[in-house]
């Protein structure tokens, strides 16, 4: 591959030229500021100001979604979730894996590595996701049942989930298995309840850590993610 494709994670490709021509890249040692140059993809002989480069065609990030935002890589008048992600992130691509409504808050994951984001979408592979929900009346012990039995929609019928109680009685942890469009919301809308907030906690075993900022990303490995969202089912 190309010498300033394998440097992709360094700049943009006006960067990396100007890189290449300040003489800051090495390949066995020897300067090289040809963008042309061929190197293999697991070369370990690029160096960069002295450093290392591996280089990564995949990226895997890890967001915290504020409201506000919709889960697109572009929109005509709406911010979407990738204006939050920087630019040595961005050049890669990345986009969301799932939806999450406009008002609802969470972990929310953007790559560009579309076999894995099919992966985590299939209905057939049944990633778990958690929320934690905040309803206008109290959910109760019939709306549990409810959720555990599944629900007949005019065009979906969703599969057994867990609702859970918390010291709030406005406040539920609800599990479901799919992530058809406004499942949650209609989910509690059947048992006559209205989401006034709603928050993705967990994806599997993956949790949205407490200290991450809404609208902070972090990046992971393809097999720390993996590692992670499997790692145990809620
Ligand atoms: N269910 C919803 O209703 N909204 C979301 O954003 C996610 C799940």
């Amino acid at each position: 591959m190309r010498l300033d494709k394998f440097l992709c994670s360094k700049g943009t490709r006006s960067e990396i030229r100007k890189l290449l021509k300040s003489g800051a890249v090495t390949v066995n040692g020897e300067v090289v500021k040809d963008s042309g140059f061929q190197v293999a993809p697991d070369c370990t002989a690029v160096m960069c100001r002295g450093e290392r480069v591996i280089y990564k065609s995949f990226i895997y990030l890890v967001m915290n979604k504020p409201q506000g935002y919709i889960s697109a890589t572009r929109d005509k008048k709406l911010p979407v979730v990738t204006d939050l992600i920087g630019e040595e992130y961005r050049r890669f691509e990345p986009y969301p894996v799932g939806r999450l409504d406009i008002d609802t808050e969470g972990l929310l994951l953007l790559t560009n590595d579309g076999e894995l984001a099919h992966e985590l979408t299939s209905p057939k592979k049944d990633v778990c996701k958690r929320y934690m929900a905040v309803t206008d009346i109290p959910m109760d012990k019939a709306d549990s049942d409810a959720f555990s039995a599944g629900m007949e929609f005019s065009d979906f019928t969703a599969k057994p989930a867990r609702l859970e109680f918390t010291d709030d009685p406005n406040t539920v942890f609800i599990t479901i298995s799919e992530g058809k469009f406004h499942q949650v919301k209609r989910m509690c809308g059947k048992c006559g309840k209205h989401v006034t907030f709603l928050k993705r906690v967990a994806i599997g075993g993956l949790e949205l850590k407490e200290d991450l900022a809404l609208g902070a990303v972090y990046e992971l490995t393809k097999e720390e993610l993996i590692e992670q969202i499997y790692k145990k089912e809620f």
